[in-house]
């Protein structure tokens, strides 16, 4: 009886446990850590928060990343977290597939 409790109480564990297919696992170990090199500075380790300068990303979509990260624009209707302009844009710096990774890391956390 015993061992038939602590089963299920390890396959509910499981169960629980976040686990991202291994391909989109290996896009978010990627954009995390582009994200900690490149936007820390500004936004917060823990995107979440509020940062130094920048505003809480946590779930912010794959357009609204891209658009911000590589051109400083947002996507059509978007009502920016925080006005202005002060954030750098990383074009020739990251691309597509990279601002694509830290998407998934904010959208995963
Ligand atoms: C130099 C500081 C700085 C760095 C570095 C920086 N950001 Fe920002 N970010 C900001 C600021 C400030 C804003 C608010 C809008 C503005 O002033 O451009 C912002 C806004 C954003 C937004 C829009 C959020 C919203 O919902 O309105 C996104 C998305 C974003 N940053 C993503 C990133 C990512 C991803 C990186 C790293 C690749 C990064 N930022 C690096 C300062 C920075």
């Amino acid at each position: 009886m015993i061992k038939i409790r602590y089963i299920v109480l390890v396959f509910l564990f499981l169960a629980c446990a976040k686990k991202l297919p291994p391909e989109k696992q290996a896009y978010y170990d990627k954009g995390k850590s582009l994200y900690i090199k490149h936007c820390i500075t500004c936004h917060n380790p823990n995107p979440s928060r509020p940062g130094a300068s920048g505003p809480p990303l946590k779930n912010a979509s794959t357009e609204l990343v891209y658009k911000k990260v590589l051109f400083g624009t947002y996507p059509d209707g978007y009502k920016p977290k925080m006005p202005g302009r002060l954030m750098k844009v990383f074009k020739g710096e990251l691309n597509k597939s990279d601002t694509d990774a830290i998407s998934i890391y904010l959208q995963n956390l």
